[in-house]
């Protein structure tokens, strides 16, 4: 290809020539965000393209990783910068030329929506196209509520609008969002796309198009069916409501109204708290990937092969967290009863997630072909990474690093997937603590997105950015954790489990502090959760030893929900009913333990078992436990379903205000008593008028 006239300049946009198309190229790194310069450079190329006769049609294409990846976030919350986006991708859709948008990488947000203004879409098989405002608490607010559903459809746009998901280029195709997949040199096949509709009229502009909305028109009630399926999904969230109701407009109203209830829903939702939560946290989660103290030329070790000892419901879970990203993994069990019973259970996951349709049949066998199940230890030596997945007993871990140290090559990776116990300890039984760091999954770990990298005392730098690349690989998000019981998010569940017990004691009820729990959020509350996870995690297994509410569950077998009773009573469905029984007990040992029980306001509850957490979070800064804020409040997100539109822990208290959150400590630290201290630098910041968040 040849260019024919070229116009260099400092903007991100440049523009170039191919016979009678003119090529308009973004250049602005990394993602080629739709800051103001690239606002005003698309409409300068657009005027170009009106000025010069001898233009017939346009491309617009991004040089780099990816199409335009929406507006510029950093750009939120400041003073607009003219030319607006949806002025941007209105002057695209009035050019009098034919505009073909050549899609690589991902067109996301503004980006779909530049997309959207053009009159073609060519896109790469391997792209990717959505609309991810929802997670920063917005909807596409540069027409793409109204233009989505006019190509799209309505049923299509209210998908993609809520849940932010991306689609791929086929299924975008199979809808009508693209009008052509090309294979090989992308520009090429759109200057040819160009050239075949150059003399087409009258172009085809997103937002005079009608057909796709005729079924909602002649049925408006899919739109309350939309909002009834996935209400359990929305619980809490304000964009997903806006996001429908601006497409409602879209079928309810001409395309000029729909795009003012578009700019008023954006602009509520822009002013509004979650918005500014989850943009928060957008950064949060990137600047979790960032390690402190590591030299910039730190090189990851290479990992091709990953061996996992275990292969219970952690070890297997773990395992196919590589096995998914095409990384094969030995795993390691001690009879071969345990190591079918694990393998059987990966595999019957995986065909569940094939039955949903997630996975092809032969994506499968693909994952499950590169698994290799061992009763010899010797097996792993060759492993680059291993994780060890066994018994959280200091002496069983110390007695597996002890062989490890003996079998594995040098350079390899050990890691261990303790939720508490002393990563420098189990290091120190190694004659290689450098190459030993903590890689903490949370369960069901082929699911929830959070990993904690133990950094030990002489955790090599290279090892924890090997880790950190590897959580990216298969899609974790990876949160750098100092060693202390715990860590991160199980150290600050500790406060949170002594209060809410206590409580229950003083007169509430399981059924009231996990109330208060979802109410603000929480997928589920303390007691819920421990149902979920097994009320026996961690008892001393002696029914006669009975010394608090946990151990008299347990001594009658009420273990939670796998035993069908716990703090709650659970039918044959699992729906949970108070228990008459869980009552007595904790009446009778309120009685035992002079506690007079009283009336218990949900306030109380907050402040024992949330504002706790806060000041625990403060001490893990404090101490350098965790690297920054914002990395508690990723844990607390990714880890145990912390509401996003509330950031997180640290965050959430910032916009409470410090002192709010001290005044309430002080006024239960008498009731808490001896369990409870303040943490400093949570008094200092209050005192200060400071925040832990930026
Ligand atoms: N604005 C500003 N910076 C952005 C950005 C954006 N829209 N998207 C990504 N970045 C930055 C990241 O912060 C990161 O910066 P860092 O290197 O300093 O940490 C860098 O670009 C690379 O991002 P990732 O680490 O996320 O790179 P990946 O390759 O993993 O992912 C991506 C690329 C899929 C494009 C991902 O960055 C992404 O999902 N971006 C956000 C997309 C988005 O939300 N778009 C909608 C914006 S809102 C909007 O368009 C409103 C409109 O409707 C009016």
């Amino acid at each position: 290809m040849t260019d024919v006239i070229d116009t260099p300049t400092i903007s991100p946009i440049s523009t170039s020539r191919h016979g009678d198309v003119l090529i308009v190229t973004s250049n602005n790194p990394p993602v080629n965000a739709l800051g103001a310069a690239v606002r005003r450079g698309l409409v300068a190329a657009i005027e170009e393209a009106e000025g010069d006769d001898s233009v017939k049609a346009v491309v617009i294409r991004c040089e780099g990783q990816t199409f335009f990846a929406g507006a510029d976030i950093t750009e939120f919350g400041k003073p607009p910068v003219m030319p607006w986006l949806p002025t941007v991708v209105d002057t695209i859709e009035n050019c009098s030329k034919p505009v073909v948008a050549a899609i690589h990488g991902t067109a996301l947000g503004g980006g779909l929506e530049v997309a959207l203004g053009c009159h073609y879409r060519v896109a790469v098989r391997d792209a990717r196209l959505g609309v991810p405002e929802v997670k920063l608490g917005l909807l596409p607010g540069a027409g793409g509520t109204q233009r989505l559903p006019r190509v799209a459809g309505v049923q299509k746009a209210l998908e993609m609008c809520t849940s932010g998901a991306m689609v791929s280029a086929k299924d975008a195709c199979a809808v009508g969002l693209i009008d052509r997949l090309v294979d090989g040199e992308l520009v090429q096949h759109a200057v040819a796309y160009a050239e075949e509709v150059k003399n087409i009229r009258p172009l085809p502009r997103s937002s005079e198009r009608d057909e796709k909305l005729a079924e909602a028109r002649a049925n408006p009630a899919i739109f309350d069916e939309f909002r009834k399926a996935n209400a359990r999904k929305f619980r809490g969230f304000e964009a997903p409501e806006a996001n429908i109701k601006a497409i409602e407009a879209a079928v309810a109203k001409p395309y000029a109204e729909g795009v003012i209830d578009e700019r008023n829903l954006f602009m509520g939702l822009m002013s509004g708290t979650q918005s500014r939560a989850q943009q928060y946290f957008f950064f949060a989660e990137r600047k979790a990937a960032k390690i402190d103290n590591i030299p910039d030329d730190t090189k990851p070790r290479p990992v091709k092969k990953v061996g996992v000892i275990g292969a219970g419901t952690m070890g297997g879970g773990i395992s196919m967290n590589f096995l998914s990203a095409g990384i094969p993994v030995t795993i390691f069990e001690m009879n071969q009863e345990a190591l079918d019973r694990g393998t059987g259970v990966m595999r019957k996951n995986y065909e569940a997630t094939a039955s949903k349709g997630r996975m092809t049949g032969e994506q499968v066998e693909r994952a499950m072909g590169l698994l290799t199940p061992t009763l010899d230890f010797a097996d792993l030596a060759d492993c680059d990474l291993i994780i060890e997945a066994v018994f959280e007993q200091m002496d069983v871990k110390k007695d597996i690093f002890t062989r490890l140290d003996e079998v594995m090559k040098p350079g390899a990776i050990l890691a261990s997937n303790t939720s508490y116990l002393n990563i420098d300890e189990i290091a120190a039984i190694t004659s290689r603590p450098e190459d030993v760091v903590g890689l903490h999954f949370f369960s069901p770990a082929n699911i929830m997105k959070l990993l904690e990298v133990v950094r030990g005392a002489r955790t090599a730098p290279d090892v924890l950015i090997t880790a950190m690349q590897l959580a990216k690989k298969i899609r974790k998000v990876a949160v750098v954790a100092g060693v202390c019981h715990g860590f991160i998010g199980n150290r600050m569940l500790m406060p949170r489990q002594i209060e809410a017990t206590k409580l229950l004691l003083e007169g509430a009820t399981p059924e009231q502090v996990d109330r208060v729990h979802v109410e603000f959020g929480m997928p589920m509350g303390p007691f819920q959760m421990a149902d979920l996870a097994g009320v026996d995690i961690g008892w001393h297994r002696d029914p006669s030893r009975i010394e608090n509410v946990r151990d008299a569950l347990c001594a009658i077998d009420r273990w939670g929900q796998k035993k069908g009773a716990g703090f709650y009573d659970y039918d044959d469905k699992r729906r949970p009913s108070p228990s008459p029984v869980v009552q007595q007990i904790i009446e009778d040992f309120a009685a035992k333990q002079g506690v007079t029980r009283r009336q218990i306001d949900d306030e109380e509850i907050v402040e024992r078992t949330l504002y706790t957490m806060v000041n625990e979070g403060a001490k893990i800064l404090e101490e350098g436990m965790a690297q920054r804020a914002s990395d508690i409040d990723v844990v607390w997100v990714y880890g145990y379903g912390w509401p996003v539109y509330r950031g997180g822990p640290m965050f959430w208290a910032d916009s409470q205000g410090l002192p709010k959150i001290v005044e309430g400590l002080k006024r239960q630290e008498q009731r808490m008593g001896s369990d409870f201290s303040f943490s400093r630098l949570l008094l200092d910041k209050a005192e200060k008028g400071e925040k832990f968040t930026r």
